[in-house]
């Protein structure tokens, strides 16, 4: 049975219907892994809205996840006009999904539209639409208390033109996935892997976007640091190959003589929302923070009291235990071990505490 509701959103002072047109069962009834693979587990229900000069453009709907056409003349298809979204939506102990940090993503969805030459979307709308997906995914059942619902809006262009310019029409999108461990088999650290050679973001380019390209270009150095038996990779500055920047999917912490070290937001860094909440955090438990640049000296020939670990919103603190490192691709790898710092552990306690509405920190950011 086929049923039609209706929800509103705002945008600006405007406020629009979203057409509910999905058997609420779908999502009753949805069954997935109990050891879900890092989204592979597909919500059956999209939200979708056609926007041009980033106002919608007809009915804005939230429906069954199925394939749906897309042109071969696509301008996303050739020049990659795509940008997204990831936040999590955690199961409160009274049942109801609460959303982390929903503003600050609806901010950085916006800047990523700029910096991509699209037309950005109004902050309140996303949030309206992000907050009905959620809504409408109210009675999924979560198998394991570790496993969350993450989001994933997406902005892609939608002319259908083999010329490079800006769109002017975009689709707006926003799917869920059941997530556990971002790692396989949930363990607790990472080997990660740095070459001088690679090269992720360069000033004045498209670093701090949640765009398609950045991760594009992460793939081959991904391809090689996996073939070496490394998970992910940590980049350096473009220019210089000095200083340490992020991993391809996740910002990078050092913890020295108790003082937690980040770099700074260099313009080629993603503002990640886990780093920040870190930085509040650390504030909070009166852990001594630096913002700072860190060279990559710095951690390949590490101190006693040094220990590094990478954050994302995907995976939360993930402590690095090898770190893998090559001046070129000639050059010979060094493997340096890392401890797993109680720090670190202590930390990602505490983020855990915060999306579960069980910090003092939890009420500004859950929604
Ligand atoms: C390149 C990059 N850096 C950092 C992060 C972490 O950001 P956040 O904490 O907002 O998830 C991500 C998350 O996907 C990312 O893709």
């Amino acid at each position: 049975m086929m049923w039609l509701r209706k929800s509103l959103v705002r945008i600006g002072k405007d406020r629009r219907v979203i057409n509910l047109e999905f058997d609420k069962s779908i999502i009753k009834n949805f069954q997935y892994s109990d050891t879900p693979d890092f989204g592979s587990v597909q919500v059956p229900i999209v939200l979708k809205s056609l926007h041009s000069e980033g106002k919608p453009k007809g009915n804005i709907t939230i429906g069954p996840n199925g394939d749906y056409k897309i042109s071969s003349f696509n301008s996303t298809l050739h020049y990659g006009q795509s940008i997204f979204e990831g936040l999590k939506a955690y199961k409160m102990e009274n049942g109801k999904f609460k959303i982390f940090r929903l503003k600050d993503a609806a901010r950085r969805f916006r800047r990523s539209a700029q910096i991509m030459g699209m037309s950005a979307l109004d902050e309140d709308f996303f949030i309206d639409c992000v907050k009905s997906y959620v809504e409408s995914c109210s009675e999924l059942e979560l198998t394991s208390k570790e496993h969350s619902l993450y989001l994933r809006p997406l902005l892609y262009a939608n002319d259908s033109i083999i010329k490079v310019r800006a769109s002017s029409e975009y689709q707006f999108v926003i799917m869920g996935s059941i997530v556990g461990s971002y790692f396989s088999g949930g363990k607790v650290g990472a080997k990660v892997y740095c070459n001088r050679q690679f090269v992720r973001a360069f000033p004045h380019g498209t670093g701090e976007a949640k765009t398609a390209a950045n991760y594009a270009i992460s793939l081959p150095a991904l391809k090689h640091a996996t073939s070496l038996g490394f998970e992910q990779v940590l980049y350096l500055d473009a220019l210089k190959k000095e200083n340490v920047e992020e991993l391809g999917g996740m910002n990078f912490f050092m913890i020295k003589n108790g003082t937690l070290v980040t770099p700074k937001l260099s313009g080629t860094i993603l503002h990640g929302i886990t780093r920040d909440t870190i930085l509040e955090l650390a504030k909070h438990l009166d852990i001594p923070t630096e913002v700072r640049d860190i060279n990559y000296k710095e951690i390949i020939e590490p101190s006693e009291n040094q220990s590094i670990f990478a954050c994302g919103t995907a995976a939360t603190i993930v402590p690095i235990i090898e770190l893998g490192f090559q001046e070129s691709l000639e050059g010979q790898l060094k493997r340096i071990e890392y401890p797993v710092d109680p720090l670190a552990i202590k930390l990602r306690e505490h983020l855990v505490d915060c999306h579960y509405n069980k910090s003092p920190l939890s009420d500004k950011w859950l929604s």
